[in-house]
């Protein structure tokens, strides 16, 4: 559980600037279904003592044995039972399913076990007779609750009717049967979790409303002051300037829609035109709609071929929609029109280390500071990168560089506290994180790192609970803070609570993308 949020933390640090975070947020899933299945282990660990105890338990269900056999002894029922089975698999040894199944019928009819409705599944799993598999299957876990095989093939039958949350349930239940030791099932509820994710988002998704993320952050460089100066000749040039003073105000949903109006009256000026449909596209890449986004990218482009921006954003969405390879060939596009600015490397740097070249994202951060010493995101991002490439002395000095150099910002204090934290110096990560709250209150990532530090370090949970109620009181549209609370009411056994947590989460997911992920981590979570 620590580590995955850890992973998630760190790597939040290049989220502001937009969410191509799938594929980072999936790599968690597979942790947090480990963590469902311990949750898991407990309930069915008190189920099968129970069962365990009374091993010889009387099966009641069948009085209809066949006459014949009425004046035989139990031992020798259950020989002919054995009998008809070993011919069942001859037949099934043969393809012939429909004869194995009578035969089975048969040795079921004289002695009901788990081994001979699991047979029969294997049969008609191969007659693809899902609803007949998932029932004997049933049948056969209620004789042997342990019984891997029976598990397995009702999770797939589950599986070929979409039934994802009872196939999760069983692929969860399956992984820890097998002590988490076989990648196979753990892939395999991997999978299922996604398509479950998936399935529910997609309901979900339709009554959500387009809003941006709470840490909206576009850079509000001179170069936007500059469109001030350039006199307006339309009524669409005049709302264009709003949506300028409204981004440097920071105001940015009434930003959104100022550039949407204005790019909508059909006469901006040429001055203006490319950089509003660029900034359309960041706006709707913000909310998460990424082909809407391309489109205005393209737009951009087309009206004005020297938008490096444009470029650079647009090689974002590739990496969004997880193509690495023309995400790279835009940034050689960028760079063929102009490379020697701060944002061609800062992003090209948060790409490299997306995709993990860490060597390649720190010459780029330590470029774009040339360019621009006071990008305290670079400066934040080249000491995180250096730490995850191991370079801890020199993450060490960055960040002692950047608390001089940025001493009223609060993320740096954040981050650095992250980096102490992961040290074990517990210590000195508290002062970081105090001293980030101190300078902005209004930020929740402080508040859950310092969370995380009291449960890992000081195994203080009720303090950690605090925190993280804070954290998304402070942010209740940030998505960090809900999975650690979560988890925190299940290792406590207070499921409902941890529900309810779940579907806060997924209440306050903006994109599919992060949608998807709540549902798969409420879903991991509480399968059973
Ligand atoms: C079973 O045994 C009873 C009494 O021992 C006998 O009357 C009956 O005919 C037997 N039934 C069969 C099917 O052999
Ligand atoms: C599945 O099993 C049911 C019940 O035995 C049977 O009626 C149906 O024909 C079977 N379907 C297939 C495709 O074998
Ligand atoms: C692992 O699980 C898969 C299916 O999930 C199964 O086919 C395979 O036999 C298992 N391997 C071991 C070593 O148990
Ligand atoms: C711009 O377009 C709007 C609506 O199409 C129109 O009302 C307005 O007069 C136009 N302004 C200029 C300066 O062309
Ligand atoms: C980095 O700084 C932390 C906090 O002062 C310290 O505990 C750690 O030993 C330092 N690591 C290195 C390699 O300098
Ligand atoms: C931080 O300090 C700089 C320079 O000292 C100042 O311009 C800026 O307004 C301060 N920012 C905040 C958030 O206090
Ligand atoms: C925190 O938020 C409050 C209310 O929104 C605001 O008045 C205050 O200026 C903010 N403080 C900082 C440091 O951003």
């Amino acid at each position: 559980m620590s580590s995955s949020n850890k992973v998630t933390l760190i790597e939040k640090v290049t989220n502001f600037s937009g969410k191509y975070w799938k594929e980072i947020l999936f790599g968690t899933v597979v942790v947090i279904t480990v963590g469902a299945g311990v949750v898991y282990l407990n309930k069915s660990n008190t189920k099968s003592t129970k069962k365990s105890k009374k091993p010889s338990e009387k099966l009641s269900a069948t009085n209809d044995k066949p006459r014949d056999t009425q004046n035989l002894s139990e031992t020798e029922i259950k020989e002919l039972a054995r009998t008809a089975k070993n011919m069942g698999n001859k037949l099934f040894g043969e393809n012939k399913f429909d004869e194995a199944i009578q035969l089975y019928t048969e040795a079921i009819q004289l002695s009901p076990e788990a081994v001979y409705f699991n047979n029969r599944a294997a049969c008609e799993a191969r007659l693809k007779n899902w609803s007949k598999v998932i029932s004997d299957c049933t049948e056969a876990l209620n004789r042997d609750p342990m019984y891997i095989k029976a598990l397995l093939r009702r999770a797939t039958a589950y599986e070929h009717k979409n039934e994802f949350k009872e196939s999760l349930n069983d692929y969860s239940a399956l992984c820890v049967l097998e002590e988490f030791k076989n990648t196979t099932s753990m892939a395999s509820a991997d999978r299922v979790l996604k398509n479950l994710g998936t399935k529910i988002a997609a309901e979900l998704i339709k009554d959500k409303v387009e809003r941006l993320p709470s840490d909206t952050f576009i850079s509000a460089s001179s170069e936007l002051a500059d469109f001030l100066t350039i006199p307006e000749v339309s009524e669409a040039d005049g709302i264009f300037k709003k949506a300028i003073m409204n981004i440097m105000k920071q105001k940015y949903e009434e930003a959104k829609s100022n550039v949407d109006k204005s790019i909508e009256l059909g006469n901006l000026s040429k001055d203006f035109e490319a950089f509003a449909y660029n900034l359309r596209g960041t706006f709707l890449f913000l909310v998460g709609n990424v082909d809407k986004a391309m489109v205005a990218f393209e737009k951009s482009i087309e009206l004005d071929p020297t938008q490096v921006d444009s470029y650079i954003k647009k090689a974002c969405l590739y990496m969004e929609k997880g193509d690495t390879e023309t995400c790279q060939k835009e940034f050689e596009a960028a760079s063929k029109i102009k490379d020697d600015n701060v944002d061609f490397y800062y992003h090209r740097g948060q790409i490299k280390h997306l995709i993990g070249e860490l060597a390649d994202a720190m010459a780029d951060f330590s470029k774009s500071l040339l360019y621009d010493p006071n990008l305290v995101y670079a400066k934040i991002q080249l000491g995180v990168t250096q730490y995850k490439s191991g370079q801890i002395q020199a993450a060490n000095e960055t960040f002692k560089e950047a608390e001089i150099l940025f001493s009223n910002r609060s993320e740096v204090f954040n981050y650095q506290g992250e980096i102490y934290l992961d040290q074990g110096d517990d210590v000195k990560a508290l002062e970081s994180f105090d001293k980030a709250i101190q300078l902005n209150p209004n930020s929740s990532l402080p508040y859950i790192n310092k969370a995380l530090l009291y449960l890992q370090a000081r195994n203080d949970a009720a303090t950690a609970e605090k925190l993280l109620k804070k954290a998304i009181e402070i942010d209740p549209y940030g998505d960090v803070a809900f999975g650690p609370l979560a988890q925190l009411y299940l290792t406590q056994n207070r499921v409902a609570e941890a529900r309810e947590v779940y579907d806060k989460s997924i209440a306050a997911a903006r994109t599919e993308n992060e949608l998807v992920t709540a549902v798969c981590s409420r879903e991991a979570a509480l399968a059973q």
